[in-house]
């Protein structure tokens, strides 16, 4: 794919991969969509780990994978340091699947030659299967498809066959005559392709031959083994943001070791309106066993007096959370080890962008992380999965649906959504029209149609009128988004009387706004945030 594609760079090293279960390796060769090939694998009940794309032939072998996946990328296959796999990957007898430029690399090694395109092709094109085979089984003859390349194959070595063709790729599909070797020039993982699932359900099952065993609820046991072994006798605390993820991890925790676990909730002030208490109640209902409330909301207000830069809100809460959390985690004994709710994609991101020249656009990474120097033991058990996993593993472990469901909210919370200086009493009013936001949205069934909703306070008054008197207040922004991934996202087309009935409710009864406005911006160029 092009655009800003990943550094085909470091991976973490795959001591994560699950003893006796179907692995299917995706091979990173710069893709944007390699996590979403993970996914789409996953779906499958097939357990999928990415890897860097040159994974030695012999780690490899001990992972003993079903199946391999290379992933497309940015690069030529015959340009300078375009990244190469492990030659002796083709020796191992593993089935494999190329896509877009990972289909040239495996094509390129086993004899074929790749041309540049007469002209680069992106988009969604028609294919044509001409050639019946296990791997379009259940598909159409016809499908749309989303083509992103410049390269293709050419003059396929005899050791090919074409087994589906566009008008200006006539090697759409193609599949090694003897060995269970198989490429695609287009992508079958993103939505654009019409039965991409199916097809990447095809090479894992009939190809690769998975069974598709893998299981949340196995994952689930697993984990409380291997947390109960490594820390045996010792205290663990889990810092709890109100979220899922971290909801999650002490979910499983408290499965794993009961009353060793403490929890720490941290409440910055920056929080949604009942927001603390819902977090207090709902540990309650859920575990009995040890909870810190650490009341720092006037440290947060102070040492954010006066600061309007986003940056600079952020940097304050971060290092402020680290101080007031160091302090609290020093007063509970025993304490070994900390809890992390991090998740696939941040191992992935950090690992591939650690020495790629990807440009920090906001430091979301510096906000809640703990930083290592605290001293404590780091387990993260949730650093295998997607979201959408998390989900499936909090509902399977009992946690209330609607927490489930919950939008993600910032670390630096309210925060960067009241633009310019942050009072408590433009806090106030941010809260007040956040509560009516989110409300309409639940009573109207759309809270869970968009994946985030939010009010912005503008640090903006306009003129407006009240009754016989002239008013000079603020403008509060409404934002809701539609997104897969948060990477893109496109603004959600709200029915206009629910916006209507939002923007009357929030000026009848907010006091501090006369006007409402919605955001109609995407992402990019817009971000989802304000700040
Ligand atoms: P943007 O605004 O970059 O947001 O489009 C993408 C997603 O990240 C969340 N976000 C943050 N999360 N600390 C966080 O923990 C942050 O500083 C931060 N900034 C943005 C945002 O809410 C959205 O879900």
């Amino acid at each position: 794919m092009t655009g800003t594609e990943t550094q085909p760079g470091d991976h973490v090293e795959l001591d994560t991969v699950p003893v006796d279960e179907e692995v299917v390796l995706v091979f990173d060769f710069g893709s944007q969509t390699a996590q979403l090939i993970a996914r789409r694998v996953r779906e499958q009940n097939v357990f999928c780990q990415i890897v860097r794309h040159d994974l030695s032939a012999e780690r490899v072998k001990e992972l003993n994978p079903k199946g391999i996946i290379f992933s497309g990328g940015p690069a030529s296959v015959y340009g300078d340091g375009a990244p190469q796999p492990d030659p002796a990957i083709f020796d191992l007898d593993i089935p494999m699947l190329g896509i877009c430029y990972g289909m040239q690399v495996l094509c390129r090694y086993l004899g074929s030659d790749v041309i540049p395109g007469n002209s680069r092709e992106f988009g969604r094109t028609t294919c044509r299967v001409h050639e019946p085979n296990e791997f379009f089984a259940k598909l159409p003859e016809e499908l749309t498809v989303w083509m992103s390349h410049g390269d293709q194959v050419d003059n396929l070595d005899s050791q090919f066959i074409s087994l589906a063709a566009t008008s200006s790729c006539p090697y759409a599909a193609v599949k090694h005559r003897s060995r269970p070797i198989f490429g695609l020039q287009f992508h079958p993982e993103v939505t654009h392709t019409d039965f991409g699932g199916q097809l990447l359900s095809n090479f894992v099952r009939r190809v690769c031959g998975c069974h598709g065993t893998w299981r949340i609820s196995s994952l689930i046991d697993r984990e409380i083994d291997s947390i109960r072994e490594r820390v045996g006798k010792s205290r663990v605390i889990c810092g709890l943001s109100g979220g899922v993820d971290s909801s999650v991890v002490a979910a499983l925790l408290y499965r794993a070791l009961g009353s060793q676990l403490s929890c720490i909730f941290v409440d910055n002030g920056m929080l949604r309106k009942g927001e603390a208490e819902a977090v207090r109640s709902q540990f309650q209902e859920h575990f009995k066993t040890d909870l810190h409330v650490v009341d720092a909301r006037q440290r947060f207000l102070g040492e954010l007096a006066g600061v309007t830069d986003p940056q600079q809100k952020r940097k304050i809460i971060g290092k402020v959370f680290i101080d007031v959390f160091r302090s609290e985690a020093e007063s509970i004994e025993d304490a070994r080890f900390l809890a992390q709710g991090t998740l696939y994609p941040d191992v992935i991101e950090s690992g591939a962008n650690a020495d790629g020249p990807a440009e920090t656009i906001k430091s979301h990474h510096n906000v809640g992380g703990l930083p290592e120097e605290l001293g404590f033991e780091l387990i993260e058990p949730l650093r295998d999965l997607f979201k959408d996993e998390v989900r499936k593993m909090g509902l399977e472990l009992g946690l209330p649906e609607k927490l489930i469901w919950r939008h993600p909210f910032p670390g630096p919370g309210l925060a960067v959504r009241c633009l310019g200086e942050i009072t408590e009493d433009r806090l106030k009013i941010l809260r007040e029209a956040d509560a009516i936001v989110l409300e309409e949205l639940q009573n109207a069934g759309w809270y869970r149609k968009v994946q985030q909703a939010f009010a912005v306070l503008l640090p903006i008054q306009t003129v407006g009128v009240m009754g016989d008197g002239r008013t000079y207040e603020y403008v509060l922004a409404v934002r809701a988004v539609s997104t897969d991934d948060f990477m893109t996202a496109d603004w959600s087309q709200l029915p206009h009387d629910l916006l209507g009935k939002i923007s009357t409710r929030i000026t009848n009864s907010v006091r501090g706004v006369n006007r409402v406005v919605y955001d109609i911006s995407s992402k990019p160029p817009s971000t989802i945030e304000w700040e």
